[in-house]
């Protein structure tokens, strides 16, 4: 037996500490090219009034070429590591979702771990499609909760403009790119609750639908239309593909579903919510769902004008511009739900 030194990553098997997870720290990577609706209308037959109107998007970062996944989220991760004054070193678990990888592998979290200088930390991808960061959320918090680690990163990064079809007007306007970022700490017990006012995940709920996963795909560039098979490209298939009016009803309903579940589970009503953060992918669903469960509409934030939808890396970025802004105080409660490819879809009820 050899006496290696002792690392930090991931313990075996989970322990019954049931510890406090608290977010320490947030971070947020954005492209400095901004895309606006009046150069969509120099790309297809769209207008600025009919993006506005039906999505409440104004402009969108965009990668460029030497910009990717990877780049963003190491930002975005400096970021709030900086924040809650966490070495790199100490990271125990770097948990990145994507839909965007680098590569489909290595993993884009062992390639940010490397950047960072994570060396002790166990890294993997995850992919929730847009509910990414709620799905990272409740997997980071599983293991910090159980004690097998003591300092997750959680990220969720995209370049989703590398797979937009520029000539499918109705797809290539909604998305941008980006990464946000938080470190999750473990705390001493006692656990969270409405009670005792303690700063941590309170509630984290995650669901799945595979029957509707044709809402909303990626056809391409897997192992069913592998890159090899010229009719991959030339059925553009790598391109994001979503039966957009069938995918908007369900995720009204499923948003404000998981947000009361979370709440009921929290022990939290609607009015103790400071803000609710739901994933960024159209005005009219965050404003519908905002009103489906009763939170005042100037507690709602809302950035996709600014952003438009940036899949896992929507409400990170989100929290992250709230949270430098001074605008979470500490004992704020924020509720984050979020819905996607999958369908996915899942909430969390977080105190600051
Ligand atoms: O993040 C993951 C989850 N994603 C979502 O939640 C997105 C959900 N869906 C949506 O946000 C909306 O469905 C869209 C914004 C994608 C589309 O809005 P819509 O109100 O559902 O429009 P629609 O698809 O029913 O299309 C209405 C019309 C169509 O024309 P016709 O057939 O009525 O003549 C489209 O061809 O609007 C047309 N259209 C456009 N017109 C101008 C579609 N895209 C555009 C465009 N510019 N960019």
């Amino acid at each position: 037996m050899t006496n290696g030194p002792m690392r930090n990553g991931l313990r075996g098997a989970a322990t019954n500490h049931a510890r406090r997870v608290r977010i320490a720290g947030t971070g947020k990577a954005v492209p400095d090219t901004v895309l606006t609706n009046a150069d969509f209308e120099r790309i297809v037959d769209t207008s600025n009034e009919w993006i506005v109107a039906r999505t409440g998007i104004h402009e969108r970062r965009v990668a460029t070429d030497d910009e990717y996944t990877s780049v963003f989220a190491v930002r975005a991760a400096r970021e709030a590591l900086e924040m809650a004054g966490v070495e790199p070193g100490d990271v125990d678990l770097v948990l990145i979702s994507t839909v965007t990888p680098d590569m489909p592998f290595p993993s884009t979290a062992c390639l940010v771990q490397e950047e960072l200088g994570a060396k002790d930390a166990t890294s993997f991808d995850l992919n929730a499609g847009c509910t990414g960061f709620i799905y990272g959320l409740s997997v980071g918090h599983q293991y910090v909760a159980s004690g097998a680690a003591s300092t997750a990163l959680v990220i969720g990064a995209e370049s989703l403009t590398k797979y937009t079809d520029y000539e499918d007007r109705s797809t290539c306007v909604l998305f941008g790119d980006g990464a946000g970022a938080v470190v999750l700490r473990g705390e001493d017990p006692p656990a969270p609750n409405s009670a005792n006012g303690l700063p941590g995940v309170l509630s984290v709920a995650i669901h799945s639908d595979g029957s509707l996963a044709h809402l909303l795909e990626m056809p391409g560039g897997g192992s069913r239309n592998p890159p090899n098979r010229p009719e991959t490209l030339e059925e553009r298939l790598p391109f994001i593909r979503m039966l957009g009016n069938e995918t908007f009803k369900v995720a009204v309903r499923t948003l404000a579903e998981v947000s009361g579940e979370v709440l009921a589970d929290a022990g939290q009503a609607p009015e103790d919510v400071k803000w609710l953060i739901p994933h960024q992918a159209n005005r009219r669903i965050i404003d519908a769902v905002g009103r489906r469960i009763e939170v005042p509409a100037d507690r709602v934030y809302v950035n996709v004008d600014r952003y438009g939808n940036t899949s896992a890396a929507s409400i990170p970025i989100a929290l992250d511009e709230l949270n430098r802004d001074g605008r979470i105080d500490s004992g704020d409660l924020i509720l984050m739900a979020a819905f996607g490819a999958g369908l996915t879809w899942g909430a969390a009820a977080v105190r600051f």
